[in-house]
């Protein structure tokens, strides 16, 4: 550290990001990217924006959030909620700017709640933007307790599926965070609603202290392009607007924009791709429950598991000694590891080489 660094972050803990490993080829199943790539059309659209970059990008991104006005407001209608209009609609550079930009533009007043398990970004920008917040404890060993988060004064961060269990609740558990009370903001972080849950965006039309923020980086392959959205009131979107001019104008370049969109109306790979994972997840959670494991009841694209006789950081070493990278995260979850669903192939190859290691260690 610098003797520059200002005294407010001395302190501060960064988030870690998972491994993005350059030394040798994984299995990687530990940052919950998609095992497809981009739809021909999502690549032909990158390409599109090559010759372009001397100019700078659409600060709007009008071509992305219209697309994602028009595919989540037939998601929206579909679940018997409204419209979704174009000023309902925010991009960021990835879901994590826009989480920061909500977590400053609202959060700093009433401070934030957030289940003690979830995603691991939100104590961080808590802390950054020097807005206090209170971990809720979890109601057995995958279950978010609602009831203690709903009783909070706070505003609410809550990922569904959870960040780390991919345990989901139904949108009538959200339902109950937002009428608890008007006055407090709801963020319903969506990253992995895709592979098996029911978007809130149809609850807009009832509840005005709803934002729901989601990803294109897990469901529609685009994890390395950068593109997040959220979704609420107009009044909603503008403050955060505001917050977005005031700090980075032109967050999306060119080619995120126009791949955002590709991605987003090319919903027959969307719904192949996304299905195919939720078929490997079940198939995952079996051959895991067929060696002795745990496993979370998961709807995303990842399972939290543990064994007995297997600490969660002796099983991710030797994974990774074997060429296949899971998530470690330690704390709070030392006993587990977190996978995410691969390829068949690469489940397979898991799969495999787990059995090594039980059978290794006589377990
Ligand atoms: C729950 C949750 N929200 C948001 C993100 C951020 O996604 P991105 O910034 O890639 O859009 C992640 C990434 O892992 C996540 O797990």
């Amino acid at each position: 550290m610098s003797r520059f660094f200002s005294s407010a972050y001395r302190d501060m803990q960064a988030y870690v990001p998972g491994e993005q490993p350059r030394d040798r080829r994984y299995v990687k199943l530990n940052t919950n990217e998609s095992p497809f790539p981009p739809s021909p059309a999502v690549i032909a659209a990158y390409d599109s924006e090559k010759g372009n970059v001397n100019l700078y990008s659409d600060p709007t991104a009008k071509a992305l959030v219209e697309a994602a006005a028009e595919v989540y407001g037939r998601e929206s209608r579909r679940l018997g909620g409204g419209d979704i209009t174009p000023d309902m609609v925010i991009a960021g550079n990835g879901s994590d700017e826009i989480l920061a930009f909500c977590v400053t533009a609202f959060f700093r007043d009433g401070g934030a709640a957030f289940p003690k398990v979830g995603y691991g970004f939100y104590p961080v920008f808590c802390n950054l933007f020097g807005v206090p917040f209170d971990e809720v404890p979890m109601k057995g060993e995958f279950e978010v307790d609602i009831a203690a988060l709903a009783a909070s004064p706070c505003n609410i961060m809550i990922a569904n599926p959870n960040a780390q269990t991919g345990v989901y609740v139904p949108l009538s558990d959200i339902e109950t965070l937002l009428s608890a009370n008007k006055d407090r903001l709801v963020l319903v972080d969506e990253a992995y609603c895709d592979f098996g849950g029911e978007s809130a965006v149809s609850l807009l039309a009832r509840y005005d202290n709803l934002i729901v923020v989601t990803t294109l980086s897990k469901s529609r392959q685009l994890a390395g392009g950068r593109v997040g959205l959220a979704f609420a009131r107009p009044e909603i979107t503008e403050d955060l607007n505001k917050i977005k001019y005031s700090f980075n104008p032109y967050n999306l370049d060119r080619a995120a924009i126009a791949a955002g969109a590709a991605a987003l109306l090319d919903t027959e790979y969307f719904d192949r791709t996304r299905k195919a994972v939720a078929q490997e997840r079940e198939r995952l959670k079996d051959s895991l429950g067929g060696l002795g494991f745990v496993v979370s009841p998961s709807l995303a694209n990842f399972v939290l598991a543990r064994r007995d006789g297997l600490s969660g950081e002796e099983l991710y070493l030797a994974l990774k000694e074997r060429g296949v990278l899971v998530r470690y995260l330690g704390g709070d979850l030392s006993d587990y590891i977190r996978i995410t669903v691969g390829s068949r192939a690469e489940c397979d190859a898991l799969v495999a080489a787990i059995k090594k290691i039980v059978k290794e260690k006589n377990i």
